[in-house]
């Protein structure tokens, strides 16, 4: 009997294609996971449609899995405890899905008794790193196989092939962007987004269309660092973050436009639009500035950098990722409160208000009016010893810093 193979299937051309590829010229049985991790294809095609292409194609079977809450309490959850932005600005879309993707196809690969998964990832990509050394560290034994890494096809090639084979596939020659989607927002790539220089094109976006000219301002909670209820209506975290990219999207806020390192050492040209993660990001943050002693606070902020790239190099089962994770959950037993958010169309959001039962703001101590609780008093002698060993070096060696003549 042939070897089985289960591959990462997304409907698109490249996925479609690989599953007949695979059965022609390696010999092998393909079965396909068709992961919902909250993509929404254009609503002309359904989940089960998608499914019907794949078994068109050859594969001996699709499992669709629902993976929506999944990829959001477990995956956005901590993203958003993290702060995570990779380079300071990009906050993970793909990079988040990967691993949820991968625990999937490594569970259906052992049920269907396959020797190998596979991707249908290019050699330029982040996402090939993701799903291998994802599958490593979760199945050591299982083999990984990159078929578009083997073919040699061009676009046009591979849509010949889908017609030889009558592979249904909807894309033709000159297809423009690439994009890759989840509840976590939209990844563009490709066409005249590859010129820097370039403004980025309004057609390929959907989440951040602006329809509103009104302000719209929401209030989000959270409970020890995960956000828990928009404008008081408590909800799972899936549906707060479908809710907020719509009603943040539609004042325009969302896009990101940047060029970024890629883990194999090219620099991109990215679009991405993501309203509900920058969102609840910058909430999150703001009540940490309310709630984070400082230390720690400062502490948080050298590590978030550092896991937003673990993240992005598909590091998200390592070692060091997990123990970022203790160290952040750590932090966030005190991060509940709510965060007001102002939403200005086109484009722009402030956080406009924070409050938080456990707050360290101490409206006593930080206030100029009569109801200041701080002694002044204390701080003359505080302050003396604190600048004492500035002061004795400017009376020794310091005096060059004067002004000439004083
Ligand atoms: N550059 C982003 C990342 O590496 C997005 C990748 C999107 N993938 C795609 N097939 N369009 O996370």
């Amino acid at each position: 009997m042939a070897q089985r193979v289960v591959l990462a299937y997304s409907g698109g051309l490249d996925t479609s294609v690989a599953i007949r590829w695979m059965m022609e010229e390696w010999g092998v049985d393909v079965a396909c996971v068709l992961v919902d991790v909250g993509q929404d294809p254009d609503s002309s095609e359904s989940l089960d449609d998608i499914r019907a292409r794949a078994l068109a194609a050859g594969a001996s079977e699709c499992v669709i899995v629902d993976a929506r809450d999944e990829m959001a309490e477990e995956f956005c959850a901590r993203a958003i405890m993290a702060n995570a932005r990779y380079e300071g600005k990009y906050p993970l879309v793909s990079a988040l899905s990967r691993p949820v993707i991968v625990r999937h196809l490594v569970d259906q690969a052992r049920r269907l008794g396959a020797t190998a998964v596979a991707h249908g990832c290019t050699g330029k990509g982040n996402d090939q790193v993701r799903f291998e050394v994802g599958t490593h560290a979760l199945a050591p034994d299982l083999e990984v196989l990159a078929p578009a890494r083997n073919w040699g096809m061009t676009r046009a090639d591979s849509v010949d092939y889908a017609h030889k084979w009558d592979i249904p596939i909807r894309a033709s020659k000159e297809k423009i962007y690439s994009i890759d989607e989840n509840l976590w927002g939209r990844a563009i790539e490709c066409g005249d987004i590859e010129d820097p220089w370039a403004a980025p094109p309004e057609e390929p976006y959907t989440l951040t269309r602006v329809t509103t000219t009104e302000s719209v301002e929401l209030t989000l909670s959270f409970h020890e660092g995960r956000p828990v209820a928009l404008d008081g209506e408590s909800m799972s975290l899936a549906d707060l973050i479908r809710t907020l990219n719509h009603r943040a999207g539609a004042t325009g806020f969302g896009r990101i436009d940047m060029v970024e390192n890629r883990r194999v050492g090219i620099k991109s040209r990215e679009v991405y639009e993501a309203p509900a993660a920058l969102a609840l990001i910058a909430a999150h943050a703001d009540l940490e500035d309310l709630n984070l002693e400082r230390d720690v606070h400062h502490e948080k902020a050298r590590l978030e950098g550092r896991w937003a790239e673990l993240v992005y190099d598909g590091m998200w089962f390592s070692p060091l990722k997990e123990a970022l994770d203790a160290f952040v959950a750590e932090t966030q037993r005190f991060i509940t409160g709510d965060v007001r958010l102002r939403f200005d169309p086109p484009g722009l959001m402030r956080v406009v208000g924070r409050r938080s039962p456990v707050a360290l703001y101490d409206h006593g101590l930080a206030t100029y009016d009569a109801a200041d609780t701080f002694r002044h008093a204390d701080s003359e002698g505080y302050v003396r010893i604190y600048g004492l060993g500035v002061r004795t070096w400017a009376a020794r060696q310091g005096a060059r810093h004067a002004h000439p003549g004083s």
